[in-house]
Parts: C-alpha cells; sequence; structure tokens
C-alpha cells in the first residue's frame, strides 16, 4: 500500500496562545505570534492497512492510549470530512523531546494533516490545512508555515477565521532562538489540562485575555517593522503573563525548575552587560532565548556551567511543513 509522508517543523510562540474559546473545533481564545525552527521537527508517514482501527507509532514505538486516542480521533476528522473509512498506520519520528514543552505536538500534528491530507486526496491550500492542523494542537495550525507566523484567535473566533498565516518581517531581522533544555523529565501537566485548568480556575486568566489583543498587535507591528528590542520585551511579558494565569489557579502550578530560574536571571544579566537577548517558556521547564543572530554563539555559550541545563540549540528560522515526493 503506498505511503505517504510529510516533515514538520517546530515553532515557539512569542506571543502565547492560551486557552480555548470552544473545545468544539479547538479554537483558540488568543491570537499568537511565532517563529518555525529549524533544528526540532517530526517527521510522519501514513499508510492504509486492513484493519478495525488505526494504529499510531511514535519513534517505533506504540504511544500510550491517550495519545492514540488524540490521533485517531483527528484520523475520525478527515473520515467525517471525506465519507471514507481507510485505517492507517502512522509512523512518526519526533527530532524533538516528546512531551517537554518543546512543541512536539505542533511538528506532529502539522506533519499528520499534510500526510493524511494528500492520503485523503484533499485539495486544501495551506490556510486550509492550517485550520485542520488547529484541531489536533493549536499550535500545530502555526506549524503548516515557516518562519514568522502569525495565528487568528480570540474569545468570538469561529472556525473559519481561526487559521494562522505567513508575517512578513524585514530580512534585517536576522534571528536566532537559542533552546536550553532545562533537565530531562517529562512535564507533569500537559498543556491542554493546564489550559483548562487556568481558563476556569485562575484568577488571573481575565485581565490575562483583556490584555492580549494590545500585546499581540504592538508585538505584530514591531515584527513588521523590524524593530527586536520592541518584539523581545513584548515576547518576555507575554510569557510572564501565561505563567501568572497559572500561579493565579485555585490549585496552583508551575513549569519552572531551579535552572529554569537561574537561566532567567542569566538573560537579564547579559542583558544589564549589553547583550540584545530575550526570554521565552511555554508549558514546560526548558527557556529559549531570542537574539540577534550575530550574537548567538556568545550568548549560548554563558549557559554552559549553569547546573541542570542538559542541551544547548541554536536556532534559526525553519521551513514551512512539506511533502515528501
Ligand atoms: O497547541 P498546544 O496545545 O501545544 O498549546 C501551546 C501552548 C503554548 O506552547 C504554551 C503557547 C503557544 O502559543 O504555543
Amino acid at each position: 500500500m503506498k505511503i505517504f509522508s510529510a516533515t514538520a517543523h517546530t515553532n515557539i510562540a512569542l506571543i502565547k496562545y492560551w486557552g480555548k474559546s470552544t473545545y468544539e473545533g479547538n479554537l483558540p481564545a488568543t491570537g499568537s505570534l511565532s517563529l518555525t525552527l529549524d533544528k526540532f521537527y517530526t517527521t510522519t508517514s501514513v499508510q492504509m492497512i486492513d484493519g478495525p482501527s488505526d494504529i499510531f507509532e511514535l519513534n517505533e514505538s506504540p504511544a500510550d492510549a491517550q495519545t492514540q486516542q488524540r490521533v485517531i480521533s483527528f484520523v475520525d476528522f478527515f473520515r467525517n470530512l471525506t465519507k471514507n473509512k481507510e485505517r492507517f498506520i502512522i509512523r512518526s519520528y519526533n527530532h524533538v523531546p516528546t512531551k517537554a514543552g518543546l512543541a512536539s505536538s505542533a511538528s506532529g500534528f502539522a506533519a499528520l494533516t499534510l500526510a493524511l491530507a494528500r492520503a485523503f486526496n484533499l485539495k486544501s491550500n495551506h490556510k486550509e490545512l492550517s485550520q485542520i492542523a488547529r484541531r489536533g494542537s493549536g499550535s500545530a495550525a502555526r506549524s503548516i508555515f515557516g518562519n514568522f507566523v502569525q495565528m487568528h484567535g480570540g474569545p468570538q473566533i469561529t472556525d473559519r477565521e481561526a487559521f494562522a498565516e505567513p508575517l512578513e518581517a524585514p530580512s534585517g531581522l536576522n534571528v536566532r532562538m537559542i533552546v536550553l533544555e532545562c533537565g530531562r523529565t517529562q512535564k507533569s501537566i500537559g498543556s491542554r489540562e493546564a489550559m483548562n485548568l487556568t481558563s476556569s480556575t485562575s484568577i488571573f486568566y481575565r485581565a490575562f485575555l483583556d490584555n492580549h489583543p494590545r500585546l499581540l498587535n504592538a508585538a505584530v507591528l514591531a515584527a513588521k517593522n523590524g524593530n527586536f528590542e520592541e518584539l523581545g520585551l513584548l515576547m518576555e511579558q507575554s510569557t510572564l503573563q501565561m505563567h501568572a494565569t497559572m500561579l493565579g489557579c485555585e490549585q496552583p502550578f508551575w513549569y519552572f525548575n531551579p535552572s529554569t530560574i537561574v537561566a532567567l536571571q542569566e538573560v537579564q544579566r547579559l542583558r544589564q552587560k549589553g547583550h540584545s537577548c530575550y526570554f521565552t517558556m511555554d508549558a514546560g521547564p526548558h527557556v529559549k532565548i531570542l537574539c540577534p543572530a550575530n550574537e548567538a554563539d556568545i550568548i549560548a555559550d554563558s549557559f554552559r556551567q549553569i547546573e541542570g541545563i542538559v542541551n544547548i540549540t541554536i536556532c534559526s528560522a525553519g521551513p514551512g511543513a512539506y511533502l515528501h515526493a
């Protein structure tokens, strides 16, 4: 049986999506702005099988029951859309630490979207592929595209409006993202559950939502104008506001570990010394640093001696998702 394969790269949000406006269709309660990275990606192949159910293998092992179910529900969307009943074996290879807040679901669902769209013979354009990928994972909608990407969202967003699109930034905005892996443990609370807890119980969630459009509009403008400092400062605000919502929950939780905190302080220290660098974090303890390309090596070196940082990767802007021939 024919095999269809695709690759998609992870992306890291500079301005965060956090929370859903509706579960049906996985509609994001906020828009977002991201950078696709060149070093972390997922390659996925799908092949029809003669069997009662889809099979999902991640890095050559059967995925856990919950992930299996999430992937099967995603394939169901394609089956319902096309009135086709085919079953598939799906083999996914993550070149990114899984479930560690390094956006493996973004690259995973974006690659799966392209491979399935081909297998089901859908003639979707990039915008439509992004809408479909969003159903698997909100951040996956952005991984359809390379470089800087804007995703539309909001409390009143509809299915047709919630898609990502490339954002034209000037070529002078030549950035790197340094990914610091702060520990090897898998994250304790997945982003879905964390979003649900914050949107339903955090006393800070309303404030996060109210302030979000201002942050996003300003960051989009800063990116378009090539205003790196402004973009970096807005990214840090978005990051800390998102993490603050978790501290305001009925049962508070956080993703910081000791090396995370040391890394955040080091970014501030470097800035005081005149370096241009800004941090962000997602649903995990890892710290990502945005900096101009010509400063990346020297900034990365400042983190090599920090206890608990197990890996440092300097990423450039990565490409959009693509099908293999
Ligand atoms: O799309 P998800 O469910 O992986 O959620 C992404 C959440 C954050 O990474 C924290 C923020 C974002 O916009 O990517």
